[in-house]
């Protein structure tokens, strides 16, 4: 029994945010890290990246069976590498059209997609340092400004000496950034002003002599036993590292999966397939399915299907029980048990690559249900009390028909405790009755034999309820013949 279903592919919320941030300065290279180290071998690893859509990942680089295929798309041409030791993918001479969110699977006896994302920097202009305006305490104080082009995520920063003295940034990228700096003799220091962006960073050192003459003077700067003229070597301020980067580690199977989840169900000793929602596979697609054997948040592999040959011997829970059928990527399991019960996860890797999951729940079949009596009416002359029970289970419901329609209907969530629903017939309701126990994946009716169970109902007289009640006819016959007979008395 599989609910028929749309797929909705996505990429998952918890995927952004568990997502690795890499920034890079156009016309340079950045390495997309895979968090691992090593790779055992066999192992699959696919890079995509959403280049027709914004919300579909196209492959752009692959490694399988220890082969790297990159020409997937003119857009990277000649500008990948895929390191074989690591998984990694360097992109070189960047654009700013490279950033976005670049996902990758990793296939091995266990799985694992993760998002990496790339923001790729223009690089910063130096900052130009100048008069602001004429002060009109010029003799004692000097007023200066910092300028520089901006662009995206670019701050502009005063520091004296190495401490922040000021900053700005403004979200208007048409406009200059600028900063002022008002200078008198109390104030004398090394001043710098810097143009940063997370991937560059250019400073501009304040030439106090030049600029402003009248603070420069000997007895200024001996005021503080300085001199201010030495080049500034202070490190660039990037606050984020090209490349530097932590992998937070997918959370498995957050709830958020299960939005998108393809249910299916099946009974016990019987068999399901998940499918993958393709009606056909084109050529090189690998297909992997996944469930968690060793622990509930990692999934491990349990079939593959990969260059046109299928392997279904990873794990001895689902042994000699598994069909992958290599037109559509489906998976047909066999004498399902209820401890195949949870969530498969797929990972399709084509031009495209996609993961899925889908919630395969396993019932046990039901018990026919028992119809008896409830309990002696006091009117059992002209009514019948029944009651049928089931034995309780996942999900049963217990339901009484009348022909085809569901006349009433009860579960319980006390899975210990029988299921058990009332029906109360007279002659004015014989009709057609059956009870059902269902769940979602089978169910067995009982019809009622309302002869054997109600005859006071069931004689021919109770089935003639249309026609005019023959006890009530008899009775105004009888009274009738007794007036008469009175009124004889009375006469004679
Ligand atoms: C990456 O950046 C996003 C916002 O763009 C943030 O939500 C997320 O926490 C960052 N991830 C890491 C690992 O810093
Ligand atoms: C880098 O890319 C630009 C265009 O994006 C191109 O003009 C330039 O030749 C490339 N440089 C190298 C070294 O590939
Ligand atoms: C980036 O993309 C825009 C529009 O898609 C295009 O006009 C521009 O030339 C691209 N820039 C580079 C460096 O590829
Ligand atoms: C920082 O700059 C702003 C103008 O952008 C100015 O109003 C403020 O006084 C400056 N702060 C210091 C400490 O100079
Ligand atoms: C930004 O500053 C540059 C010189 O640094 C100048 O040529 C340009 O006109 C300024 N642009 C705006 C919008 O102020
Ligand atoms: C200015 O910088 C130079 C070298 O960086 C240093 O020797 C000097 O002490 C600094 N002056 C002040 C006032 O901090
Ligand atoms: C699958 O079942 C879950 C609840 O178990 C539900 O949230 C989800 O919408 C269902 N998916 C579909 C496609 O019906
Ligand atoms: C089905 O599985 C049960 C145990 O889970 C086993 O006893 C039985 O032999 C299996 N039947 C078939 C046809 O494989
Ligand atoms: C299901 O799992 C439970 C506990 O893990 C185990 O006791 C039980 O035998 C399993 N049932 C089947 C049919 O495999
Ligand atoms: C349905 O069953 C409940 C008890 O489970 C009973 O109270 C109710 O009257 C029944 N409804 C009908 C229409 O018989
Ligand atoms: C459930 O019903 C069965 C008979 O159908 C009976 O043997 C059993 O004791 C009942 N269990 C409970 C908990 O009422």
């Amino acid at each position: 029994m599989i609910n028929s279903v749309l797929w909705i592919l996505l990429l998952l919320e918890s995927d952004l945010i568990d997502a690795v941030n890499v920034s890079g300065k156009e016309g340079v290279k950045v390495t997309l890290p895979t968090g691992l180290t090593e790779l055992p071998s066999g192992t699959i690893i696919s890079w995509s990246f959403p280049l027709s859509r914004s919300d579909l990942f196209d492959n752009i680089a692959l490694l399988n069976a220890g082969v790297i295929k990159t020409d997937y798309s003119r857009k990277f041409k000649d500008r990948l590498k895929l390191d074989t030791q690591t998984g990694s993918l360097t992109i070189r001479n960047l654009t700013i059209n490279d950033s976005g969110l670049y996902k990758i699977l990793i296939i091995n006896t266990q799985s694992s997609s993760k998002i990496a994302k790339l923001t790729v920097y223009a690089s910063v202009s130096a900052p130009h340092i100048s008069h602001s305006v004429d002060s009109p305490f010029e003799k004692v104080s000097c007023s200066l400004v910092c300028t520089v082009k901006n662009g995206r995520e670019v701050i502009l920063t005063w520091y004296r000496g190495e401490k922040i003295f000021n900053q700005t940034s403004s979200p208007d990228l048409l406009a200059n950034l600028s900063l002022p700096l008002e200078l008198n003799k109390r104030n004398i220091d090394n001043y710098s002003c810097e143009a940063s962006n997370p991937a560059d960073s250019k400073p501009t050192p304040l030439n106090i002599e030049m600029l402003c003459p009248q603070l420069s003077s000997r007895s200024a700067l001996t005021e503080f036993g300085s001199t201010s003229n030495r080049p500034h070597n202070r490190k660039p301020r990037v606050t984020m590292p090209v490349g530097d980067i932590y992998w937070y580690l997918a959370s498995g199977t957050g709830g958020i999966y299960l939005i998108d989840a393809v249910n299916v169900s099946g009974k016990e000793g019987m068999k399901a397939t998940l499918p993958t929602g393709l009606t056909e596979l084109s050529s090189g697609t690998i297909i992997a399915w996944f469930f968690p054997l060793s622990r509930s948040d990692s999934f491990d592999n349990i079939a593959l299907l990969n260059a046109g040959v299928v392997t279904t011997d990873y794990s001895r829970k689902f042994k000699d029980r598994l069909k992958l059928d290599s037109q559509t990527g489906s998976l047909t399991i066999r004498n399902l048990t209820i401890n195949n019960s949870g969530l498969y996860k797929i990972l399709i890797i084509n031009t495209q690559s996609s993961s899925k999951i889908a919630k395969l729940t396993v019932y046990a079949s039901v018990s026919a249900p028992h119809i008896s009596h409830s309990v002696d009416s006091p009117f059992e002359k002209v009514s019948c009390s029944l009651v049928c029970t089931v034995k309780n289970g996942r999900e049963v419901i217990l339901s009484w028909y009348r022909g085809e329609e569901i006349f009433n209907q009860t579960s319980s969530p006390d899975l210990l405790a029988n299921l058990s629903l009332p029906l109360e017939l007279n002659k004015r309701n014989v009709d057609t009755y059956s009870c059902e126990a269902s769940n979602p994946a089978d169910s067995k009716r009982t019809p009622l034999n309302i002869e054997i169970l109600c005859p006071q109902l069931s004689s021919r007289s109770a089935l003639t309820e249309s026609g005019p009640n023959p006890v009530a006819f008899a009775l105004v016959t009888l009274l009738a013949v007794g007036i008469i007979n009175g009124w004889n008395i009375l006469g004679s």
